[in-house]
């Protein structure tokens, strides 16, 4: 086992500093990262995350929703500022690793999951990529705590962060992203709208029987496709963050192009890993099955095109510098 793994899931691991604290070593990670031999049971849409069809949907979700944004990063001004990155909910851990690639002033970047599968995944893909000197991952669930001390990362980045938190966690999560973020650091979050613009109408259907689903599940704070993007600007202001901003993008996908290909893909695998939380949040129509068929027929035709919209809002940590923990000495 890779060293890094070991000293991770051991409680006494001293969490590898990548810089200058003075080749100080903190034991930053008293608590946590045991790393259970079962999932732990979690909010997230979908239950079974020892499904194949699940993990091959995340990774292609996570590097078709990069690309559609034109890269990790594309909205921030000096990401060469970001030195310690946390990616919250990072699932196989692509856009950590894509960030490590594209930065090599960064110099730690961790990613939690609740999910040991998907950490484990994203381990062994940082390892291919050869980051793993710089990336770490840890089984976390985020809705407890955030295992780190306070002021820790010049960045925290939470990606689709919908698909688990409901309406009522956003309020202790962002209190621990905040507590994590050092005064003066990035918080960014990017959420999508569910139902895209399309020519398919079984497309719209589904899409919009998810809505129906997440919103009952607590995810959404409307029943709207943008139940979550609506509220994210207003979300940040009120736990701490000033400086608000927000990015928005919509990326088009075609039949015949690797993002009509890729979307097609990831509906032809939601179909089946979904259906258990639609079965359980909504009435599932008799002919789910022939919809998800229709909207892959429908996906094929020359004339597909659907134009999904994605927001990115971020803002930075209020507080004087001194409210930065000492032991920082940056
Ligand atoms: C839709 S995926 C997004 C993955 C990644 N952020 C991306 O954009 O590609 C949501 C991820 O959140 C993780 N998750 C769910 N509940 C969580 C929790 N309580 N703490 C940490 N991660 C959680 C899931 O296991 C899953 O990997």
């Amino acid at each position: 086992m890779d060293e890094r793994n070991t000293l991770a899931t051991s409680p006494q691991a001293p969490f590898r500093e990548g810089g200058n604290t003075g080749g100080r070593r903190e034991n930053l990670l008293r608590t946590g990262l045991r790393e259970a031999s079962e999932e732990h049971p979690s909010t997230y849409v979908v239950q079974d995350r020892s499904n194949q069809d699940e993990l091959a949907r995340l990774r292609l979700q996570d590097q078709m929703t990069t690309s559609s944004m034109g890269g990790v990063l594309p909205e921030q001004p000096d990401p060469m500022l970001f030195r310690r990155v946390l990616d919250v909910g990072c699932g196989t851990g692509g856009w950590l690793i894509e960030a490590a690639r594209t930065f090599p002033t960064m110099h730690l970047l961790v990613g939690v999951d609740v999910s040991r599968t998907f950490v484990e995944d994203a381990r062994a893909q940082a390892r291919a990529a050869q980051v793993s000197d710089r990336v770490e991952f840890h089984v976390m669930d985020a809705l407890r705590m955030l295992e780190f001390p306070a002021g820790f990362f010049d960045l925290v980045n939470l990606r689709a962060g919908m698909s688990w938190l409901r309406t009522w966690d956003w309020r202790k999560l962002l209190q621990e992203v905040r507590r994590v973020t050092r005064v003066g650091g990035t918080v960014r979050v990017t959420e999508f709208e569910v139902v895209p613009q399309s020519t398919s109408p079984a497309l719209t259907r589904l899409c919009t029987l998810f809505v129906q689903a997440l919103y009952h599940a607590g995810h959404l704070f409307a029943p709207e496709s943008s139940g979550i993007t609506c509220q994210l600007a207003a979300l940040l202001a009120r736990h701490g963050f000033e400086q608000i901003q927000t990015r928005v993008f919509t990326p088009i996908s075609r039949a015949g192009t690797p993002e009509g290909q890729g979307l097609m893909e990831t509906i032809r695998l939601g179909g089946h890993t979904f259906a258990p939380f639609l079965e359980k949040w909504t009435r599932l129509p008799a002919d789910y099955e022939a919809l998800c068929q229709q909207a892959l027929t429908e996906m094929q035709q020359p004339a597909f095109v659907a134009t999904g919209r994605l927001l990115t809002t971020w803002g930075s940590k209020s507080g004087a510098p001194e409210d930065d923990p000492q032991w920082r000495d940056r």
